[in-house]
């Protein structure tokens, strides 16, 4: 494993965030998290974008051009030698004495390059259960901020339900997970929640969303309700981490068979073909 905090490569545990740092206090950054397969980053410059759209949402200069942060990110996982890799990347506004205002000083850049964290084959082929619960995040969810307490939150009480991920109501429809995106297949159909202000725009979301395309798997954006996803043929989520994840049951209610669909494993496969 290898850190990196403004400027210096640093151990893993080195105690160095300043106590003013202002992601440390007030959550005041954003991030991104990027898998590389041997060596190679998928959908690099899908990532890049997302965090300096994030970063001009919440009016943050990350104070690098995007090619520089690629060229930095790149190195870094050189340096690690680490062929199979989780890279996280965080921009905060910076360090300086406890105020809400903004400070005038420059942001903070940590990135940590880890070994990669692989599901168990297991949970791959037998598939994850899943909790709904109520959407208690803010409104503003497409940002990919650093303000990750509802998700938390979600993410233990799905734990604590014996349960791999919560999935999240908004309204009576559902949005995403606590760290993934949500399909539904029916009928042959993918379904997902269209791109709007209350979900963030995975990446792995548009790789799946690709492949749809690919296959000719017809791949339509709606909202839809829990009934909806309990009732469906297949369920899966995807995230840069768990890929394209079969869902196997909600709520206690077993979806489909049981067991990961035809259409998952598809899209899983060819993901498998894509990240090579
Ligand atoms: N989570 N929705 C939320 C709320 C997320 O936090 C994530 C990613 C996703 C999936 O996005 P992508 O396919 O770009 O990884 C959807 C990351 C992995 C995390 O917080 O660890």
């Amino acid at each position: 494993s290898l850190a990196y905090f403004n400027g210096n490569i640093i151990g893993i545990d080195d105690p160095v965030i300043p106590i003013d740092e202002r992601g440390h206090q007030f959550g005041d950054g954003v991030y991104e998290v990027i898998r590389f397969y041997q060596g190679k980053p998928f959908m690099l410059k899908e990532h890049l974008d997302r965090l300096f759209m994030s970063a001009k949402a919440i009016k943050l200069e990350i104070g690098k051009e995007q090619e520089e942060l690629e060229a930095l990110m790149l190195e870094l996982a050189g340096k690690s030698g680490l062929a199979d890799a989780d890279l996280y990347v965080q921009v905060t506004r910076g360090v300086a004495p406890r105020n809400h205002l903004f400070p005038k000083c420059p942001a903070s850049l940590s990135i940590t390059v880890k070994p990669a964290r692989e599901l168990s084959h297991q949970v791959r082929s037998e598939g994850v259960h899943i909790v709904l619960l109520p959407d208690e995040r803010w409104q503003n969810c497409y940002i990919k901020s650093l303000n990750l307490l509802p998700n938390v939150l979600a993410k233990q009480e799905a734990f604590e339900q014996g349960c791999f991920e919560s999935v999240l109501v908004r309204d009576g429809m559902i949005t995403e997970g606590s760290s993934t995106n949500v399909f539904i297949v029916k009928e042959g159909k993918v379904q997902t929640r269209p791109l709007s202000r209350y979900i963030l725009a995975g990446i792995t979301r548009l790789a799946v969303k690709e492949i749809t395309g690919e296959q000719g798997i017809p791949f339509i954006e709606r909202a839809f309700r829990p009934e909806e996803l309990l009732e469906a043929d297949e369920v899966f989520l995807t995230s840069t981490t768990s890929e394209v994840l079969a869902v196997t049951a909600a709520d206690g209610r077993q979806i489909g068979d049981g067991q990961p669909g035809p259409v998952t494993r598809r899209l899983y496969e060819c993901f498998q073909q894509k990240i090579k």
